[in-house]
């Protein structure tokens, strides 16, 4: 069978046009790393949010090596947390639902776009390369807010990320000569050790005490405060642990023994 020269011509042209339709819808597909949500995420009573062990208490968790778990409650119109920040090189799974309608959780740039459905919990990993800063928005309508509803998500340079929390106790006012501590709890949120140092600033004192926490958890470390030294009058105090910092004021009253304390010698 003879076939024209044009008739074989448009027949390669035709199989290159089907061959490259294959190939786009399949890059498409597979390429970019979109994936459909489906129900690997499980399901949630919407009722009991504030009591789930997940979402009970939203936000990052580190899992360990470069792996984090960011837990979100949508609600119309916010996200818990409203502000989300992981370190670049870092591997990052969601777990995404809603309190009462039907939101969405969509990065702005990114490919991480999803409905969120209350009594759903939508799951999905992304890949953190470079540091960056992405907005989060809602875009199924949810409400009067709707237009309102935002978040941020912040991929920090490794270097700068870190999951130290402090919490210090201190009295507002203690007695010159009495015993006087500061506590502060410093937290690590990582599950690689923690060694550092909690300084205590106060008036011309200055307290280091060492911290060492092994994997996410916590130490609480005790400062004891010299009042006799400080005085009466108030003192301005700072507690510093690496990027942390918490202060106040502790006012010393005269103690009984005190030297002015009017002795009766007026
Ligand atoms: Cu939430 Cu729109």
């Amino acid at each position: 069978m003879n076939i024209h020269t044009y008739e074989k011509l448009w027949l390669a042209a035709a199989m290159v046009l089907i061959v490259g339709f294959i190939a786009t819808i399949t890059y498409g597909a597979v390429g970019p790393g979109v994936s459909m949500i489906d129900d690997d995420g499980g399901s949630i009573d919407p009722d009991a949010i504030s009591d789930h062990e997940r979402f009970g208490d939203t936000g990052v968790t580190h899992v360990g090596g470069n792996e984090y778990e960011v837990d979100v409650v949508a609600q119309a119109w916010s996200y818990s947390p409203g502000e989300i920040e992981v370190p670049a090189g870092s591997e990052v799974t969601f777990y995404v639902t809603s309190r009462d309608v039907t939101h969405s959780f969509s990065v702005v740039g990114t490919n991480i776009n999803t409905m969120v459905i209350p009594g759903e919990v939508s799951k999905m990993t992304v890949e953190f390369d470079e540091p960056g800063e992405y907005g989060i928005l809602c875009n199924e309508y949810c409400g009067e807010g709707h237009h309102n509803m935002e978040g941020k998500l912040t991929v920090v340079p490794e270097d700068e990320f870190d999951m130290t929390e402090l919490d210090v106790e201190a009295p507002d006012e203690a007695e010159a000569g009495n015993e006087t501590t500061i506590n502060a709890t410093v937290s690590d949120g990582m599950q690689t050790d923690l060694e550092t140092t909690a300084t205590l600033v106060i008036g011309d004192q200055r307290y280091d005490e060492d911290v060492a926490i092994e994997g996410a958890d916590s130490e609480t470390v005790e400062f004891a405060v010299d009042t006799e030294e400080l005085g009466a009058g108030d003192h301005d105090w700072a507690v510093i642990v690496d990027d942390e910092e918490e202060s106040g004021t502790l006012t010393v009253t005269e103690g009984d023994g005190g030297s002015d304390g009017g002795d009766g010698d007026a």
